[in-house]
């Protein structure tokens, strides 16, 4: 069982829209994805109305989400720890215990520009069109990871 938990700030844009992408990209059972955000703000919240939108724009609901605080133990309860961007990777970084919890995180973008840390830009002020974007890109990197992570079971 490979577990993924998927991070970004509020765990109400881009990170949920994240964790749908995956999950609908793996067989089911053999892999659990979650997502959490670094902050609190959203806790027990439902995935942000834009979000859940574009996710069913392309088929998936994520209603089912609600928020939660990414904590030290996600590092004992995941395998892979994706983040958005530099804010979050500094912010699940300091939590980190040691080396082990350090080497489970990654810029999801990496997956498709490989060592650039490239940001998923958070769309949560701006309109429409950046959770359309947030989609594409999530969209690419998943697909990539869901690949990989198919090819090594
Ligand atoms: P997310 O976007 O990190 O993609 O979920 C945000 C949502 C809410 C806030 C920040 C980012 N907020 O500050 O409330």
């Amino acid at each position: 069982m490979t577990k993924i938990l998927m991070v970004c700030l509020g765990n109400i844009c881009r990170s949920p829209l994240a964790e749908g992408i995956l999950k609908s990209k793996l067989p089911q059972p053999g892999f659990i994805v979650d997502s959490a955000g670094t902050g609190n703000y959203h806790v027990g919240d439902l995935p942000d109305k834009r979000s859940i939108q574009i996710a069913k724009k392309y088929g998936l609901d994520i209603t089912n989400q609600r928020g939660r605080q990414f904590t030290v133990l996600d590092f004992d309860n995941f395998d892979l720890i994706y983040v958005m961007d530099e804010s979050n990777y500094k912010n699940v970084i300091k939590l980190a215990r040691n080396q082990d919890d350090v080497d489970k995180v990654y810029f999801i973008l990496n997956e498709i520009y490989p060592e650039q840390n490239h940001s998923v830009p958070d769309p949560y002020t701006g309109g429409i069109q950046g959770f359309e974007n947030t989609f594409k890109m999530l969209d690419e990197a998943c697909s990539e990871i869901a690949l990989k992570l198919k090819n090594n079971k």
